[in-house]
């Protein structure tokens, strides 16, 4: 596909996307949904753990990017400043998220001090997670348990680290970036969901799982987390071992995906089977890596891996603004992108639209439409 009638199909998938946030917001005030129920975003359903608010508001941040609304930019200031309490909340490993997509464009767009000193508290309460038996931040779950999932987080830390010369910040971070790697990324560059270690002498015991198929399995999302995650972690550090192991994530997703470039939910599932446990897409994982895959891109020091890398994200993309993924032809449908999954084993929110699954989209659709207009 040509370049320009690339950017013309995801700036409209772009633009049914602010449709579908505007009407959200309209209909549901100050409501920060996770994930829907037969395409509806409310519903009685259980949140497990309250991790996807900067998502919500994220999107907003991005809209107002590529379009500089002062309408969208207010409506993203509203939507944060509803979150910033959250810089104390001792009870998730989720500060990265709900910061990094908020805060972080907030004040780079404004460079008020106010907003700095959220980020920098919110990255000190993320490493009082950490564990100094195991050298890890610990889940929401419980203390002796680790999550590929963090990696998206620990960002913050750096960030903070970064910021303030931070030394004690600088070192739990790189320690759960190593205890990770070590631990619950595969020689064959994929990865466990959780890992659970031994609380009295900090010993690495197994791999299991929440949201996979088992704990040996490969989950998509906890892969397309750590791809994305170790690149974040490249670009705050300059350390090139992050970038390795990021680069050992994506070797595997390229080698794994179906055809179309969209993800099952687990690597490990069996397609003979039907959903939810056997051929069931997942459509967030894919608008991660995709999005984790156009910023590797740019890092990595192989030019073949630079055009597989972005080449994948743009297929996975193209494929994402189908009307089978991208809602845009289904009537009644309230989220933008189908085919997520939330929790299987739970029940919750699977084959349906999910809060991140929006946001990694609407931000990788964004990178690229930008940088064709030769912005970033
Ligand atoms: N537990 C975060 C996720 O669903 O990826």
């Amino acid at each position: 596909m040509a370049s320009s009638q690339r950017s013309a199909r995801y700036t409209a998938a772009l633009e049914f996307g602010e449709q579908q946030v505007a009407r959200l917001i309209e209909h549901h005030p100050d409501f920060f949904p996770i994930y829907t129920v037969q395409g509806r975003w409310h519903h009685g359903g259980e949140l497990w753990t309250d991790w996807t608010g900067g998502f919500l508001a994220g999107m907003m941040w991005q809209f107002q990017r590529r379009t500089g609304s002062s309408v969208w930019q207010a409506r993203a200031e509203h939507y944060s400043r509803l979150l910033e309490h959250r810089q104390h909340d001792r009870n998730v490993h989720d500060l990265g998220f709900i910061f990094l997509n908020t805060y972080l464009p907030w004040y780079q767009l404004t460079g008020d001090q106010r907003l700095h000193d959220v980020l920098i508290q919110a990255g000190r309460t993320l490493a009082m997670r950490f564990m100094e038996k195991g050298q890890y931040l610990r889940s929401f779950v419980a203390p002796e348990s680790l999550f590929i999932d963090i990696m998206m987080n620990v960002p913050i830390i750096y960030y903070a680290a970064n910021e303030t010369g931070d030394a004690e910040l600088r070192r739990k971070a790189d320690a759960h970036c190593q205890t990770t790697r070590d631990t619950i990324v595969r020689a064959n560059g994929s990865t466990a969901h959780e890992g659970i270690f031994d609380l009295e002498t900090g010993k690495f015991l197994k791999e299991t799982t929440h949201q996979g198929l088992r704990g040996d399995s490969a989950w998509a999302r906890g892969l397309a987390w750590s791809l994305y995650g170790y690149s974040k972690v490249y670009a705050l550090t300059g350390d090139e071992q992050w970038l390795a192991v990021s680069e050992r994530n994506a070797d595997y997703w390229l080698a794994h995906l179906p055809a179309d470039k969209v993800p099952y939910w687990d690597f490990d599932a069996d397609l003979t089977q039907p959903p939810p446990l056997g051929a069931q897409k997942e459509s967030s994982a894919g608008a991660i890596a995709a999005s984790g895959l156009l910023d590797l891109a740019q890092q990595t020091k192989s030019p073949q891996k630079a055009a597989d890398y972005r080449q994948t994200a743009l297929e996975m993309l193209d494929a994402l603004t189908t009307p089978e993924y991208l809602a845009n032809e289904t009537p009644g449908w309230e989220g933008i992108l189908k085919h997520g999954v939330y929790h299987t084993t739970k029940n919750l929110g699977v084959d349906e639209s999910v809060m991140w699954g929006e946001f990694f989209f609407v931000e990788a659709l964004t990178k690229v439409v930008l940088a064709d207009r030769g912005q970033q």
